[in-house]
């Protein structure tokens, strides 16, 4: 028996002013479409910005339905329309904020599991990373290099066979 580790690196910005224009503009895109959730049930509004390569800007907001199992997270919202939209394009930066007035985080809250999955499933089939950028209420910034960096052992298309 021998213990594997897995090393994960990402980028801590104390000030979003130390991030690129462009990614400064995705997190304030990401800010702006919070105020688009639907989230009457959780309070919890969440919202994505998406960048792609062709460098449009495509956001989404979490959508929450009465029956809860439906709710629908922001990031996946942003991702299903980017992919629709442009089917054939990568998406690059996915930029994501959370409003919840009840407890505002101050730190960067991370994409549940299955957003992982589903940001991980896109990059496989575009061939490109997803850099994930999570932004903070406090001014604290972090910056993954690709969803699947935040899915260790994700189930990824490979292990089926054509
Ligand atoms: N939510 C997201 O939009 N993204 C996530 O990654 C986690 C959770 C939404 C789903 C639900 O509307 C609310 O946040 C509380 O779970």
């Amino acid at each position: 028996m021998k213990i594997e580790k897995i090393r994960l690196d990402y980028e801590v910005y104390e000030n979003p002013q130390e991030m690129s224009k462009i990614e400064q503009e995705i997190i304030r895109k990401s800010i702006e479409v919070t105020g688009k959730a639907y989230a009457p049930y959780s309070q919890f509004f969440v919202g994505a910005a998406l960048l792609l390569e062709n460098g449009e800007v495509i956001t989404g907001a979490n959508i929450e339905n009465a029956a809860y199992p439906l709710c629908l997270c922001a990031e996946r919202v942003a991702l299903a329309a980017a992919e629709s939209r442009f089917p054939g394009v990568a998406p690059a930066v996915m930029a994501v904020s959370v409003v919840y007035p009840k407890n505002q985080p101050a730190y960067p809250i991370p994409p549940c599991g299955a957003c992982r999955q589903v940001l991980g499933e896109s990059e496989a089939r575009h061939g490109q990373n997803i850099r994930i950028i999570l932004n903070g209420h406090s001014g604290v910034v972090y910056a993954f290099r690709s969803a699947l960096d935040l899915l260790p052992f994700g189930f990824t298309p490979g292990v089926f066979t054509t």
